[in-house]
């Protein structure tokens, strides 16, 4: 339909309906579904949970499940699984399978990507996010939003913005200079909305300079809307809007929520109410309407016409399952390989000892509203079992007591966002490790020693679990739960042959052990096919390729969020406490100097860098160049900072015996700079594949962009001429060549 066609029936429609029906039309009338409008053919919004698939069915009005049998869907890699891949067009295919999915479903939004910056491994949630660099997740976010929202369903990037940690998400107000907020915090928001166009976006919890992110003008108003032109629907976070007249206001358009008084919403009958009053105005209500009109006709849930030719969708396919397994498959870090212990070999193995709770466990219905209700989810323990067939006796230890939780995950989600419960006493009880519970451990690690001290071949499966990555709380510290340092320094001690394998969504503290073991494979929550991928990666039949999309500092003090930062917030001064509706205040005094960025300027030494992941292969980079391009004449349309300005060219060459696939990486930086700037910065890297003795000449464009930093007084990415420093990289601290440019 033609945009003018399109905005004619919008104002139609708006015109025709009751202050009454714009209102149901803004905020929830059930649990996942905007109000309808029968009278005039305008449906609810049907919305799910995002985003590693599509989440269970729920009632209208109950955080109980619905329990049927035909909400089973396929589980995809969680975004940090994806971001380790580097792989743009595995961004775009996973986000077709969920697209696919949550049109299937019968959704018309699934509520992600979750871009936040991982500003610090505490963050309960990071498992959810991409990474902690702003580059890495402007380059990713967008393919995957095209992936789903070629469904005609909508993505909804979220939580916008600086959600950035779980400790009093509700409450904690974020003071943040401009430069960190533009350089860091922003970019993959602005990708988002600007160039993956994402039909909706998703206000954070927490405060922005004071205000509610779902009530801040600034945010909402002057940057999303004015400065990027998004036209998209913003939805609130559930139980994000706290005031009628503000978020009324403000350029929020639907408001949605956990408890089940709809009509109590504050963008319910209390905006009725201050419309009638003259405390709120109607055409703010209007506004709202046409924005989420403006998404359902581009969903073509509005047009008869058009609706004949919406996507149907399809969930379950054997197609999705091979595409997430694919997926995973690229996602897997190799972090250490000494005496080349991996890959293992599966002839001739007659005996496996597998040893860790994380073999055996299956993580897919857990981690808060990320949850899915899997088809199905193949365990470590179940994929090397089922590859390896008959002729391997695979014994299973589980080495660590991981206690049984009482109670759901939906219950700890809502007691740790209840503000009438002590909050401290909600985390002492989580936390709370009966005597009983020690014993098992000890007994658990015992027996795993014991058979480890006699096995050839030991796997010991370890890290976290969604007790650990999960919604509405943040971890104290790095170190491993459950006491797995000691069982893992214990059986390493037996039999320093072990393969450790990480599997966790979030950093965590190897430095007890990291030294003695001689292979290492980092594990993310990468979907329904997972312990089938990391059969094939331990034994060869995949060539790991991921590389960490963040660093692996030692400890949480080791982080700038810590070291610099206010994490995790500080009471609230007399002053704010006057104009603010908050608990606490965070503010962000390590700017821009946010993961790699701050360890590799204050020289903290991290476990593993950021880019770091290895391969059965090796890779030799030769003939490093970089070409510069004169400025092309602009169009009025294009941004300056978009165009090319210089090309950098490397020859890689596999030089080991195996195919594999290396990322090449590229950052940027400028020593003489008369700005405060990190030692070098993300601009640039690819993926390309390479058969043993192949050589392939590997081109990365870096716009102009590459070269800017955030202007406060010019309220403006600008460059700063000069010579730059170009490197290109395996990782972060693995460089390979440098050329120096100078741009003008
Ligand atoms: C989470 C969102 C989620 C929403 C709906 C909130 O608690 O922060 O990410 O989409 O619940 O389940």
């Amino acid at each position: 339909m033609q945009i003018q066609e399109m905005n004619r029936q919008i104002e139609e429609l708006i015109g025709n309906l009751t202050l009454e029906e714009k209102v149901a039309m803004i905020h929830g009338d059930a649990l996942f579904y905007s109000g309808e409008v029968k009278r005039l053919g305008i449906p609810a919004v049907h919305m799910s949970d995002g985003p590693m698939g599509v989440r269970q069915e729920f009632p209208k009005a109950n955080w109980i499940p619905v329990g049927n049998s035909d909400d089973y869907v396929t589980y995809c890699p969680s975004n940090s699984a994806i971001a380790a891949t580097w792989n743009r067009k595995i961004a775009y295919e996973s986000g077709r399978v969920m697209g696919e999915e949550a049109r299937g479903r019968g959704k018309d939004i699934i509520l992600g990507p979750g871009i936040n910056i991982k500003r610090i491994p505490a963050n309960g949630r990071n498992f959810e996010y991409m990474s902690e660099d702003p580059y890495l997740i402007s380059e990713l976010v967008v393919p995957l939003i095209e992936g789903i929202q070629e469904s005609d369903v909508a993505a909804c990037v979220k939580h916008f913005a600086l959600n950035n940690q779980e400790t009093e998400r509700l409450w904690v107000n974020v003071e943040i200079d401009e430069r960190a907020l533009r350089e860091i915090y922003l970019p993959g928001f602005e990708a988002a909305v600007k160039k993956g166009h994402s039909y909706s976006l998703m206000g954070a919890y927490n405060l922005f300079r004071g205000v509610h992110c779902c009530e801040s003008e600034a945010l909402l108003g002057d940057i999303l809307r004015k400065e990027w032109g998004y036209d998209g629907m913003i939805v609130s976070d559930w139980g994000a809007v706290h005031n009628t007249e503000a978020a009324a206001k403000s350029p929020l358009d639907l408001e949605m929520s956990v408890t089940y008084d709809f009509d109590q919403y504050i963008l319910a009958d209390p905006l009725i109410e201050a419309v009638k009053e003259g405390k709120a105005s109607e055409k703010d209500i209007d506004e709202k309407v046409r924005h989420l009109l403006l998404m359902m006709f581009r969903l073509k849930m509005l047009d008869a016409a058009e609706n004949l030719t919406r996507k149907s969708g399809c969930y379950n396919t054997a197609e999705h399952r091979d595409t997430v397994r694919k997926a995973a498959e690229e996602s897997f870090v190799l972090l250490k390989n000494e005496e080349h212990r991996l890959p293992l070999k599966a002839e001739g193995m007659k005996e496996l000892l597998v040893i860790g709770d994380n073999a055996e466990r299956l993580h897919a219905l857990g981690g808060g509203s990320a949850e899915i209700k899997a088809l199905y989810e193949i365990s470590p323990l179940m994929g090397l079992k089922s590859q390896l067939g008959g002729n391997t006796k695979v014994t299973y230890a589980r080495g660590y007591y991981v206690s049984p939780k009482e109670e759901s995950e939906e219950s700890w989600q809502e007691k740790s966002t209840d503000e009438n419960l002590d909050q401290d006493a909600v985390l002492a009880e989580r936390k709370k490790v009966s005597e009983e519970v020690l014993q098992k451990r000890e007994e658990l690690r015992k027996e795993a020693v014991a058979l480890a001290r006699e096995a050839k071949e030991v796997i010991l499966v370890a890290g976290l679990n969604h007790d650990y990555d999960v919604e509405g709380f943040d971890r104290d510290n790095m170190e491993l739960p459950y006491d797995q340092d000691q069982l893992i320094e214990e059986v390493l001690a037996v039999n320093p042959n072990t393969v450790i394998v990480m599997m966790a969504g979030n950093a965590v503290s190897m430095g007890k052990w990291k030294d003695k073991a001689k292979a290492i494979v980092w594990q993310w929550y990468c979907g329904m096919e997972a312990g089938n991928v990391l059969t094939d990666v331990l034994f060869g039949r995949v060539n790991p390729s991921g590389k960490l999309p963040e660093s692996m500092p030692y400890c949480m003090e080791d982080c700038g969020a810590v070291a610099l930062g206010e994490y995790p917030g500080r009471p609230l001064t007399e002053e704010e406490k006057k104009h603010m509706n908050a608990h606490t205040t965070m503010t962000y005094n390590d700017g821009i100097y946010v993961g790699y960025r701050y360890y590799e300027k204050y020289n903290v030494p991290v476990q593993f860098c950021f880019g770091h992941g290895l391969s059965y292969t090796t890779f030799d980079y030769s003939d490093v160049k970089a070409y510069m391009l004169a400025a092309k004449g602009r169009s009025e349309k294009s941004d300056p900072l978009d165009e090319v300005a210089v090309i950098t060219e490397v020859t890689v060459t596999n030089t080991g015996d195996r195919t594999g696939k290396e990322i090449v990486q590229v950052y940027v930086g400028m020593k003489d700079s008369k700005i405060d700037r990190a030692v070098k910065e993300l601009r640039g890297f690819d993926k390309v594949e390479l058969a043993p003795g192949e050589s392939k000449v590997v081109q990365i464009p870096l716009t102009r962009r590459a070269f800017t930093y955030y202007d406060v007084k010019e309220k403006a990415f600008v460059v700063e001429p000069g010579e730059y420093q170009i490197y290109i990289a395996k990782s972060l601290q693995d460089v390979q060549d440098t050329v120096t440019v100078t741009i003008k």
